[in-house]
């Protein structure tokens, strides 16, 4: 009998029993790998394709090295190597490859409805490596370094400063769905989360008696913060319109200044970073930056992800 697929494309499209199962299942791989214990094979005979069609260092190799470790073959596909190139639809190049493979964890360069049209079938999980819109591995990554840190989620205290990307929607659909946790995003006016992302997450934090707040300034910050957390301000390279935005952005900067003033938080950052822009070197590389730990958690959150869509359990 063939095994149940299931697609990640959103962290929306879990529920949170889903979700937090998730989490718990990539922090007992990263628990696991520092036993020294090797992963479960519980993709053997399986085949997992990766198609980047954006730039990737973490995601794609996290996903790659979970799915060898846990005993799937890999076919890899760069951003010319499809015939979507030369015309395919999306949706045919879907319908192929569920022949073939197993799953298909994919890095969009084009709009999200790209990802649904290659989830248009049940043969093959398709996993969202991050789209436009949203980066909902990065989030199980982030709350699996979370849950390792603080050994649970319920009551976080997380402060996000910089853009609303795609990192930051998947934070905010992922963290609200805890009890008594507590989100603030802080952004640049005019650069905040989407409508439609914000609105999502205040739904959460009100069926879970969480705390999220969308704010443009760093006035309010709490000395009880648990984790300041920052992104690269020009998500894979991308350009913004106002040529003056980094006169906008500097305020947001994370520096030891404001680091300072929550004494205890340790420091996230999703990587890569460019150091002197939306954080300082002295920060990402002081005593309270866990951003390289969250970043071995990406490999151990594509564990937990490939377990969860290709084999149905978590
Ligand atoms: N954080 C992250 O998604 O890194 P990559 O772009 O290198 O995959």
């Amino acid at each position: 009998m063939r095994q149940r697929r299931r697609h990640l494309l959103s962290i929306a499209h879990l529920t949170s029993e889903e979700l937090a199962r998730v989490v718990e299942r990539a922090a007992w791989y990263a628990l696991s790998a520092q036993a020294g214990e090797a992963c479960p094979r519980v993709l053997d005979g399986m085949v997992v394709g990766t198609y980047f069609r954006k730039t990737s260092t973490r995601t794609r190799t996290a996903f790659s090295s979970a799915a060898l470790r846990l005993g799937a073959q890999v076919i890899a596909y760069g951003p010319d190597d499809l015939q979507e190139n030369t015309g395919e639809t999306v949706e045919d190049t879907g319908r192929v490859l569920s022949r073939m493979l197993d799953g298909l964890v994919v890095r969009t360069a084009g709009p999200d409805k790209e990802l649904a049209a290659y989830a248009a079938q049940d043969r093959m999980a398709v996993v969202n490596a991050m789209s436009e819109s949203e980066h909902p591995t990065q989030a199980v990554a982030d709350l699996a370094t979370i849950q390792l840190l603080r050994g649970g989620l319920e009551g976080a205290r997380v402060l996000y400063v910089g853009e609303g990307n795609n990192s930051a929607v998947a934070l905010a659909l992922a963290l609200t769905r805890f009890k008594g946790t507590e989100l603030r995003v802080v952004t640049p006016p005019g650069y905040g989360l989407p409508e439609a992302a914000e609105r999502a997450a205040r739904a959460y934090a009100e069926e879970a008696g969480s705390t999220f707040v969308c704010a443009h300034d760093l006035d309010r910050v709490s000395a009880s913060t648990e984790f300041v957390y920052t992104t690269r301000w020009q998500t894979t390279g991308t350009s913004k319109a106002d040529p003056d935005w980094r006169t906008v952005f500097d305020p947001f900067r994370v520096d030891e200044a404001l680091m300072a003033r929550c004494p205890d938080a340790r420091f996230l950052h999703d990587l890569p970073a460019h150091r002197g822009e939306e954080v300082t070197a002295e920060v990402l590389d002081g005593p309270a930056s866990v951003a390289f730990d969250q970043a071995e958690n990406k490999l151990h959150s594509a564990a937990a992800v490939l377990d969860r869509c290709l084999t149905g359990e978590s």
